[in-house]
């Protein structure tokens, strides 16, 4: 178990598309300045977002855990002593996904592969393949999912379920605060402490002109917004956490959020729909 307190912390960057080693650099030297545990960065913190084909995705993508960007993340998590989650383009033999990685104190501990993919991402990115996991850090059980994720509830409670206090969410949103408003409730019905790492500035690119809203966040089991960030400036803050908040399901004295749920009830949630 880490030692009480544990801070968590967002990284909210302006990443230049393309410029790979500054982008890193400018990220790490951010979270340098911030006293916390876990960090969240941005969805393709390394890279920026506004890809224009697949081919070029590729040109980008790197391997995880070899490639240069999570080697690097890792070295900085052992200099810093510290936890971080960044999002980035990764290369799996012949497919691409839009990826979160996972880094503890010089160690790589896990990855994610985005489920939900957003508007050109289908034509850019494979569809994330693997069950997301919760991965335990020193007693702090921690699992990732990747902006547009924040629309579909089932996978947050999925990741609560397997035991998730924290959600680290790296984004790169666009719509208008839809996300930021909607993760008040994804935190409460599930308890959990969720970290959405956003990025600001603008991309454009071919035909595309892409505006990212800011407004990073870290918001409570019981709904509190503990730090959030401007919509237009490169910022890191922190803000303590209590466990026990997370793994207190009670939501009165006879209501559970788990215990509560009659999954009898739900059973369309499990059958596609195509
Ligand atoms: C998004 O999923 N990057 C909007």
């Amino acid at each position: 178990m880490l030692a009480q307190p544990i801070k968590l912390a967002f990284a909210q960057t302006n990443p230049t598309f393309g410029e790979v080693e500054s982008n890193v650099e400018e990220a790490l030297a951010l979270i340098r300045s911030v006293d916390a545990d876990i960090v969240t960065l941005p969805e393709l913190f390394n890279t920026g977002y506004a890809f224009l084909s697949r081919e070029e995705v590729k040109s980008f993508a790197e391997g995880v855990p070899d490639g240069a960007t999570c080697r690097t993340l890792v070295e900085e998590s052992e200099r810093q002593k510290k936890t971080l989650v960044a999002g980035l383009a990764e290369k799996a033999g012949d497919n691409v996904y839009n990826t979160a990685v996972l880094v503890s104190k010089g160690r790589f501990v896990g990855l994610y592969r985005k489920i939900h993919l957003f508007n050109r991402e289908k034509i850019l990115f494979n569809k994330g393949d693997l069950k997301p996991r919760v991965y335990d850090i020193g007693g702090v059980k921690i699992g990732m999912l990747i902006c547009f994720d924040w629309l579909f509830p089932e996978i947050w409670r999925v990741l609560a379920l397997n035991g998730a206090d924290i959600v680290a969410h790296p984004s790169n949103l666009i719509l208008p605060y839809y996300c930021q408003r909607a993760m008040l409730a994804r935190s409460f019905e599930n308890h959990i402490y969720t970290v959405t790492a956003n990025r600001v500035g603008e991309e454009k690119r071919g035909n595309y002109c892409l505006k990212y809203t800011g407004r990073s966040q870290i918001v409570s089991p019981k709904m509190d917004v503990l730090a959030s960030a401007s919509d237009e400036r490169v910022e890191c803050k922190a803000a303590q956490i209590n466990l026990e908040l997370a793994r207190n399901k009670k939501v009165s004295e006879l209501n559970d959020v788990f215990k509560d749920r009659r999954p009898n009830f739900y059973r369309l949630l499990t059958k596609p729909f195509f």
